[in-house]
């Protein structure tokens, strides 16, 4: 199969993702001022778009973010910039769009700007480690703790993901592949890019605040519940995690995908069947299955 080429469109004009440039006086340079989604397509087709571009826009509303380009219009660009890449309908494409407030003097109010500046990246998705979904992955708590939702709600999906890195990097040093974020109460929150979820006594629970609002936690509660099967947001603490035998992440790009174990701050380690245990693996096939339905029921959407 040929390759993708990896491109990008700032404002409309499509380039080669390495040519693609924003002007250093760019709010989302200067000040991480800006909001983005990532979506994925199979067969041609993005996976929950109209879900992805309601999410921009609350995000935008959280930071009172106008966003001068339509919505209509940023699925054309996005289009352009998907069939420059001479991607086929074979080739599974990782979307993402930013849009940042805009060219502005060095000043932290925005209000004299102009208009947003939209950049648009596509490429082939991420190819993640196979042993991540084969044996699932290493997790460690790092000593950070995830931004409180009244201090930089986790809801803004933004440019500004500093706690995220400083999460992952700390959990990196710690040797694990992903960190999980505890919030300043101890409560467990998310990922640095993925959702939680843990089976504790039976029941499959992801954390109900501090985090992101998936779109895929959002749509495999819809693909269980369809398929007869609970699952439940609760504030999710220590001693609950202590007593989990499985858990998994979820995300746009990664999907469910298992843990094989979380290290805790003291060093102890709870371990998690390898490869995922029966209600994860029931889950991923679900969510597959899920994700086809929803595929050939959105046809119309299909950007290739
Ligand atoms: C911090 C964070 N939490 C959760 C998610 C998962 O969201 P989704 O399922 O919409 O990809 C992401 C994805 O980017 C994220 O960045």
């Amino acid at each position: 199969m040929k390759e993708v080429q990896p491109m990008a469109a700032v404002n409309g004009v499509v380039t080669r993702l390495e040519e693609a440039r924003i002007p250093v006086m760019d709010r989302g340079f200067l000040y991480g001022d800006s909001v983005y989604e990532v979506f994925r397509t199979y067969d041609g087709v993005p996976l929950f778009m109209a879900d992805h571009f309601d999410r921009l826009a609350h995000s935008a509303s959280l930071i009172s973010m106008e966003i001068s380009q339509s919505r209509q219009a940023l699925i054309d660009e996005i289009r352009s910039t998907v069939q420059a890449t001479g991607a086929t309908r074979e080739h599974d494409l990782y979307v993402r769009y930013q849009i940042t407030r805009g060219v502005g003097a060095v000043d932290l109010y925005p209000g004299d700007v102009q208009s947003t500046t939209s950049v648009i990246i596509v490429k082939s998705v991420p190819v993640w480690n196979p042993d991540y979904y084969r044996k699932g992955m290493a997790m460690a708590i790092p000593r950070v703790r995830r931004n409180p939702v009244d201090s930089l709600d986790p809801n803004i999906k933004g440019g500004n993901y500093l706690n995220n890195v400083i999460a992952v990097t700390q959990a990196r040093q710690l040797g694990a592949d992903d960190c999980v974020m505890l919030d300043h109460r101890d409560f467990v929150t998310e990922c640095g890019n993925s959702n939680i979820w843990f089976v504790i006594n039976d029941q499959l629970k992801t954390p109900d605040a501090g985090n992101l609002r998936g779109l895929t936690k959002k749509h495999l509660h819809i693909a269980l519940a369809a398929a007869g099967h609970q699952s439940v947001e609760t504030p999710i603490d220590l001693d609950q995690v202590s007593r989990a035998s499985e858990c998994f992440v979820t995300s746009a790009t990664r999907e469910v995908m298992p843990c094989r174990s979380l290290r805790l701050e003291d060093g102890s380690q709870i371990t998690f069947p390898e490869g995922g245990g029966e209600v994860t693996r029931r889950t991923r096939r679900i969510f597959s299955g899920y994700i086809r339905s929803y595929i050939n029921r959105h046809s119309e959407d299909r950007l290739l």
